[in-house]
């Protein structure tokens, strides 16, 4: 949430910030803003809206310089305005400073500061930091990186922040607490910004902060890092390995289609040697020293958010069936508030795309203080819950721009699948017969994809006939029962219709009360060990004159008589369903909101990598 870029070099600074804070738009979009240095002082520009608003914004204006900070903004502390938007500014107007993250202490270091006498301008949790950074180098006569660092050490909170000052044109100041930031160094000139996608164009060294840490940068003296308490630290330069095609819509009209066209790409790819099948085995290296751990563990814990929460409610089918460990799911939000009860033989599994998500970050420390085993599945190499966990697996989908999750989520419950298997392999509660058919399912998922994605023209007609709708349900039962909240998010989270997933045979404890001709019902309806089960379920939605959209298996008879329109998927084994049948709920969201003329890739008030609580 909030994306900060900053540059220092010999390009014009402007320009290079500005792309990157589109790059960086995912992360929040209501406002935005850049100060750039230019002969001892510096110009400000900020813009409620979209980047591009302060592209317009600033095309009369001066916008020369070497050195420049630019934020894009997801409102935490006061409404989108200019005013709120930042860069922000000391009270003299001389430091100027960009910040992502959620200062906690603020009213209470607002009110000393403004019994000393300074004004706020704005309502930002932020102003009270650059004040406080103002007051120490005015008073203290420090130099602005002591200024910053002891500023830092008053502070209650989460930032990621760059610093400038109009008397040097020649620094940068960054710092970080629970929010990212990673430093690009190129030919005589440096990067900061929340992720590596602004830096891949330029450099591919990268150093990433690590919570407690300012680094000093200028063109004289390089990159100097230290901790906020004042120890001396070695960069780690580590190198990217990520691709600028991956950050282009690559002639799609949305990241969102994009990244659901992937998804045969980003399974294949989170696979990818980690399984033989002439060898009948599963190995996921990033795992292996802790592998004893899994297999002895009296429970496992999920700890996610939103559609990675999903994922976890997949995962638990798969776990529970295939390696017969008890699991748990919990929303990283409840668990870290809960004092929750964790034992050593507890392996603790994180899923988080963006690896920076701040509740699931908070939920695996308390785990950690707590001595259980910390797995992580990310997809962003180097983030922080890769870093705080024991060990991992990436998910290797790649980088996921639209702020509705979709490739991701397919990349993690394949992750969930080889881990379940590599795990109850090695334990023995899965037969080796039934081992190789999964795997040979397993390697078949991506092609099995390409043809699901084929059924695109129908679903476009499908979401014609319901874009109009106020409500929706979403219905599916065992491993598909989370498919049915994931459906349901996507539709909420980008059309803006209120959506509700349930388990199918929960319907007749309430739900069933709203159904009417006027109520859209998704059913994930494939030909498993539920689906008598199920078939009786859509009677019932029927009987009530709801309308039925089903997901149904190849060579479906029944289902098919009875809805009004039904998709049909390949025939796999029950436990892969999840892979193929989310996809055409994606698909469906998709062109319902775009039907509403909804902005797909940024729905309003979301923002892609949650670093606030
Ligand atoms: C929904 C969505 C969110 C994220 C959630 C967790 O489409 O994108 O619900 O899944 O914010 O984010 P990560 O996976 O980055 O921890």
């Amino acid at each position: 949430m909030c994306g900060i870029v900053a540059y220092l070099g010999e390009k014009n600074a402007y320009e290079v910030v500005i792309k990157g804070l589109q790059r960086l738009e995912y992360r929040g979009y209501d406002s935005s803003g850049v100060a750039i240095h230019k002969d001892k002082s510096v110009n400000i520009y900020k813009q409620k809206g979209k980047v591009q608003d302060l592209i317009d914004f600033a095309s009369d204006k001066d916008t020369n310089g070497n050195l420049a900070i630019g934020h894009t903004r997801w409102a935490t502390h006061g409404l989108p305005n200019n005013v709120n938007a930042h860069p922000h500014q000391s009270s003299n107007g001389k430091i100027s400073l960009v910040h992502n993250g959620i200062i906690e202490n603020y009213s209470v270091l607002k009110k000393e500061l403004e019994q000393r006498g300074y004004k706020f301008l704005s309502e930002t949790d932020t102003e009270v930091l650059v004040h406080l950074i103002g007051d120490i180098h005015k008073n203290g006569k420090q130099s602005l990186f002591d200024s910053v660092r002891l500023a830092l050490n008053e502070v209650i909170g989460a930032y990621a922040i760059v610093v400038i000052s109009d008397e040097n044109p020649d620094e940068l100041i960054a710092a970080r607490k629970s929010s990212p930031l990673v430093v690009g160094l190129g030919q005589g000139e440096y990067f900061c910004a929340s992720d590596a996608t602004p830096i891949i164009e330029y450099t591919k060294n990268v150093v990433y902060l690590e919570d407690g840490e300012i680094a000093h940068i200028s063109l004289k003296n390089g990159l100097k890092l230290k901790t906020i308490g004042n120890q001396n630290k070695t960069p780690y330069i580590q190198e990217l390995e990520m691709h600028l095609e991956a950050l282009e819509k690559g002639g799609y009209e949305h990241f969102m289609l994009k990244e659901i066209y992937e998804q045969p790409k980003s399974i294949l790819d989170s696979m990818r040697g980690r399984f033989s099948i002439s060898q009948g085995k599963v190995v996921l290296g990033g795992i292996l020293d802790y592998e004893e751990k899994l297999i002895n563990a009296k429970r496992l814990i999920f700890v996610a958010c939103g559609t990675s929460w999903h994922a976890g409610l997949v995962g638990e089918y798969l776990f529970e069936e295939i390696a017969r460990i008890p699991v748990e799911v919990e929303y990283a939000s409840e668990f870290r508030y809960r004092n929750p009860i964790i034992n050593e033989d507890d392996v603790v599994i994180a899923i988080s795309q963006s690896g920076e998500t701040a509740d699931t970050l908070a939920a695996i420390k308390i785990a950690k203080e707590r001595k259980a085993t910390l797995i992580g599945i990310c997809n962003v190499v180097g983030s922080s819950i890769s870093r705080e966990t024991h060990c991992g697996s990436y998910t290797h989908a790649g980088p996921e721009i639209g702020v509705a999750s979709t490739k991701a989520f397919t990349a993690q419950v394949t992750i969930l699948t080889l881990m379940a298997m590599m795990i109850g392999r090695r334990k023995g509660t899965i037969t080796n017969e039934r081992f190789n058919r999964l795997l040979v399912e397993l390697n078949a998922i991506p092609e099995k994809l390409k043809t699901v994605l084929k059924e695109n023209d129908l679903i476009e007609k499908i979401a014609k006939i319901y874009h109009k709708s106020t409500n929706a349900l979403y219905l599916g039962r065992g491993i598909n029962f989370p498919l049915a909240l994931e459906g349901a998010l996507k539709l909420k989270e980008i059309s803006y219709i209120h959506a509700e997933g349930y388990p199918a045979a929960e319907m007749k404890h309430g739900p069933i009360a709203l159904i009417d001709e006027e109520m859209p019902v998704f059913v994930i309806a494939t030909k498993d060990s539920s689906y008598e089960k199920i078939v009786s379920n859509i009677q019932e939605v029927k009987a009530r004159k709801g309308k039925v959209i089903a997901i149904v298996s190849h060579g479906d008879k029944e289902v098919k008589k009875i809805a009004n329109h039904y998709i049909e998927i390949p025939k796999c084994d029950e436990l892969l369903v999840p892979l193929l049948a989310t996809v055409p709920l994606q698909l469906l969201s998709y062109h319902i909101a775009l039907m509403r003329e909804c902005n797909v890739d940024q729905p309003r008030n979301l923002a892609k990598s949650v670093t606030v609580e």
